[in-house]
């Protein structure tokens, strides 16, 4: 017969399963949909376009004007899911990177803005030389309102002391500026109702060197479908329209799976590496 201590310890059990599955906060007491609310009509849009939702029309694809220089051009990205048209339009309007974050801030196409404490949207330095992009905050950076500010930005800022970087002299973002709910990925809806906001980000940063940190991050900027254990390590680039030229890119592991797979933290060094070798050569 099961006692009152054996209830208890399945509850804590339960509990303790929960947070390891990121079911780390309580909204409400019952399960609600929020997206059955009125939501804005571009979020709600934003919504559509994720891939379990029901809507099949395949995306339209469009050329992002990126290249890569192993990978083969051209390289297309879905461009008709809703929402994306209005954020482009928002981002294009831009002209610095504080008109940038108040339009980041006051958008309200991207549905995981429901769920968020804060918008997370960079940190560190806008004149830096480089610009890490990872893939989207969790629940420290969420609280705070900063990106990399949990475990893995700890790791993150080790990685880059170890060649003479801080948040003095790199930049940092992610590919969405809001905290998916129990850190699930990030959508397709919602990468792409973000990108137009992170391509102008990079656009007005003007970074000489882009690090995407992990696979999500690569494949969203480099409109690639290789994995991120392909993609390190080598030397891509990235372009715009609106960009006179490309800018280089290093994809890296993210620090969150070198803190899963501390054996892969041996490449990461060498990725460093040439970071730190490239921009010693100055070039
Ligand atoms: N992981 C990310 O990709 N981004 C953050 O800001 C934090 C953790």
């Amino acid at each position: 017969m099961k006692t009152l201590e054996d209830e208890l310890q399945n509850a804590r059990d339960a509990l303790v399963w929960q947070l390891e599955e990121g079911i780390d906060e309580c909204i409400g007491e019952t399960p609600m949909d929020r997206f059955q609310q009125a939501l804005p009509p571009a979020a709600a849009e934003a919504r559509l376009g994720e891939p379990n939702s029901g809507d099949t029309a395949p995306p339209q694809a469009v050329s992002r004007h990126v290249t890569s220089r192993p990978l083969e051009p051209p390289v297309q990205i879905a461009r008709n899911i809703p929402g994306v048209q209005s954020a482009a339009d928002l981002a294009s309007q831009c002209a610095s990177i504080a008109h940038l974050e108040e339009a980041v801030r006051a958008f309200d196409g991207c549905p995981l803005k429901q769920t968020a404490t804060n918008t997370v949207f960079a940190d560190g330095s806008p004149d830096a030389k480089i610009m890490f992009i990872g893939e989207a905050p969790g629940a420290d950076e969420d609280r705070q309102g900063r990106p990399f500010v949990g475990m893995s930005g700890q790791l993150l800022n080790k990685m880059a002391a170890s060649i003479g970087l801080n948040r003095t002299n790199f930049y940092i973002t992610n590919i969405v500026f809001w905290r998916p709910p129990g850190n699930r990925n990030p959508s397709t809806g919602e990468i792409a109702v973000c990108l137009p906001f992170v391509e102008r980000h990079i656009e007005l940063v003007g970074p000489d060197i882009l690090v995407p940190l992990g696979g999500p991050a690569a494949k969203t900027l480099l409109g690639v479908q290789q994995g991120i254990t392909r993609l390190r390590g080598k030397w891509l680039s990235y372009q715009t329209s609106n960009m006179a030229a490309p800018i280089d890119v290093l994809p890296f592991f993210h620090p969150a799976y070198l803190l899963r797979s501390p054996a892969h933290k041996r490449e990461s060094w060498q990725d460093l590496l040439i970071i730190k070798n490239r921009l010693a050569s100055g070039s």
